[in-house]
């Protein structure tokens, strides 16, 4: 049985344009802990298993980070890339339903498909995301030790897909060409999956030294990538990171993305925003999806894209992960604040964030969020300061799981206009429940022995 344990968090505005009128805020109901590890275990095949990971090093707990979040069915999936050494699985599932307050993670899709240097295994998976047909992409980078003195591009970057819906697990995978992607020098962070048209990918690629957006389309599994400076760098105002006493200097490129709604556009053509952001910038910036899916693009020079990015406006502080639902409302990270916020993106950006919740206890470090199938968001909190700086502390509980009800459904179940007879429609987002209390509460479930 659960109990829960309520912990006030005060509602702020966040910080934004006060010239601007402000349409009202939804109501939210607050966000309650779910679960909470000091260090990430998994469910080993045996004791002695377990002890022999340990004895070579193959399991160092306090450098297993998550830091992706997906659902699907009875199952949270959780990210753990393989930054550091030590790290048994990448990619591994939770019960949704809590059964346990740190429950043990079972690697997905076994323990063998997660064997570092075996190349029809996962080796470094950030993100991955599951699309309105129950397929699942899964970003592998390849490249393992990533904060380490000696990163090793132990296989070729590729895209893994598995059809959840046929029960077996079976990995597809489809490495990118090194002339697109660089497997000594890419960091694949996290996508999106637009299903029309034989659905396309969106990914970032926080490459320190190419950054960009790789798109890749799935009916002839061809990719390329598209560059702009200017809205998928670093800035040197946004590098500093402030969070629970700490400082990091963190200068990390186009991070997270989001995918919008469709739209009919002036032409009565059927298109879609993406949104994306550097982590160590103040700004948000979107682009037609259109343009990307746009080959020649990617052929051209850097300045190709310039003139189709637009700069939304300012946030009051960096972002990591975001997570778009099917009615056009973004929920991300404002890093700095510990804030979680949205933006109803019919409303302008400037005038239109609020902040859902606040916690400088509980939000340390927003990294990814999911929907499930009842109206439930969930977000991943991981302090990633302290593992980047490598003060992580055993003795602390460093990872957790926030879910709150919002009514909302995933971005990729969102209105198909390219069908007519459709069923989908936005029609979730009317049963939100209405709170009658503005006063946002941060809860912590507990499990009673
Ligand atoms: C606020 O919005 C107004 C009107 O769009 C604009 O002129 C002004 O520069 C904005 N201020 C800031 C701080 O963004
Ligand atoms: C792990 O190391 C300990 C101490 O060296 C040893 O006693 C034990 O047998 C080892 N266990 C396994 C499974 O290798
Ligand atoms: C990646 O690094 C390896 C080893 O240094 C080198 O052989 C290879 O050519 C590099 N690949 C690319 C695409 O730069
Ligand atoms: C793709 O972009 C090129 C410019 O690089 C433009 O000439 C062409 O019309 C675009 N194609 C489509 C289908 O928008
Ligand atoms: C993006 O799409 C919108 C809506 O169709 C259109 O008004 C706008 O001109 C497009 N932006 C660019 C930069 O192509
Ligand atoms: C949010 O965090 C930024 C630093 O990332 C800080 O400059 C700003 O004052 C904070 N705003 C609020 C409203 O706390
Ligand atoms: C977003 O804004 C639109 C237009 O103002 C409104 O119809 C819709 O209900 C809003 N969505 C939410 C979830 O508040
Ligand atoms: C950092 O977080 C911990 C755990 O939530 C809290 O006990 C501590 O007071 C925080 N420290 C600072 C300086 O905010």
């Amino acid at each position: 049985m659960l109990a829960l344990l309520l912990f006030a968090a005060v509602a702020l505005a966040a910080a934004q344009n006060d010239t601007l009128p402000r349409p009202p805020a939804p109501r939210r109901e607050q966000f309650r802990v779910i679960y909470e590890w000091n260090v990430i275990d998994f469910e080993w095949k045996s004791p002695e298993d377990r002890e022999a990971y340990l004895n070579t090093s193959r399991y160092i707990p306090q450098n297993v980070l998550i830091s992706g979040i997906n659902f699907y069915q009875d199952d949270l999936f959780l990210t753990m890339p393989r930054m550091l050494d030590g790290v048994p699985a990448t990619l591994a599932t939770i019960p949704v339903a809590p059964s346990d307050t740190a429950p043990k993670l079972r690697p997905f899709p076994s323990w063998s498909q997660n064997t570092v240097g075996d190349c029809n295994a996962l080796q470094f998976v950030q993100n991955i995301e599951i699309d309105k047909n129950g397929l699942m992409w899964i970003l592998d980078n390849g490249r393992v030790g990533t904060l380490t003195q000696n990163p090793d591009a132990k296989c070729p970057p590729s895209l893994v897909l598995i059809d959840l819906k046929s029960g077996k697990n079976e990995m597809e995978r489809i490495p990118f060409s090194p002339d697109t992607v660089n497997p000594n020098t890419t960091y694949l962070n996290d996508l999106v999956v637009d299903n029309r048209d034989g659905d396309y990918a969106y990914i970032t690629d926080n490459s320190a030294v190419d950054p960009g957006i790789i798109v890749f389309r799935r009916s002839d599994k061809k990719s390329w990538k598209v560059r702009d400076t200017q809205s998928m760098s670093s800035v040197a105002e946004a590098t500093l990171f402030r969070i629970n006493g700490t400082s990091v200097e963190l200068p990390v490129n186009i991070d997270g993305i989001a995918l919008g709604p469709q739209y009919r556009n002036e032409e009565g053509k059927v298109d879609r925003k993406v949104y994306y952001c550097p982590l160590s910038s103040y700004h948000l910036y979107a682009i037609n999806a259109s343009v990307l899916q746009n080959e020649s693009l990617g052929q051209q020079g850097k300045g190709a894209l310039r003139p189709y990015v637009v700069d939304l406006g300012y946030k009051a502080s960096q972002t990591d992960g975001m997570k778009m639902d099917s009615t056009g409302v973004l929920f991300y990270g404002l890093i700095g604040n510990s804030t979680i916020a949205e933006w109803n993106t019919t409303v302008d950006f400037r005038v239109g964030q609020r902040t859902i919740a606040r916690d400088p206890n509980y939000i340390q470090w927003v990294d990814r969020f999911t929907f499930d199938n009842k109206g439930n968001v969930y977000v991943v909190i991981n302090r990633l300061y302290n593992f980047v700086k490598n003060l992580v502390s055993v003795n602390e509980v460093n990872y957790r799981i926030l879910k709150s009800h919002t009514g909302s459904k995933s971005y990729v179940l969102s209105e198909d206009l390219s069908e007519p007879t459709s069923a989908t429609g936005p029609q979730s987002a009317a049963a939100a429940p209405a709170l009658a209390s503005s006063l946002l509460l941060l809860a912590m479930a507990q499990l009673l022995a």
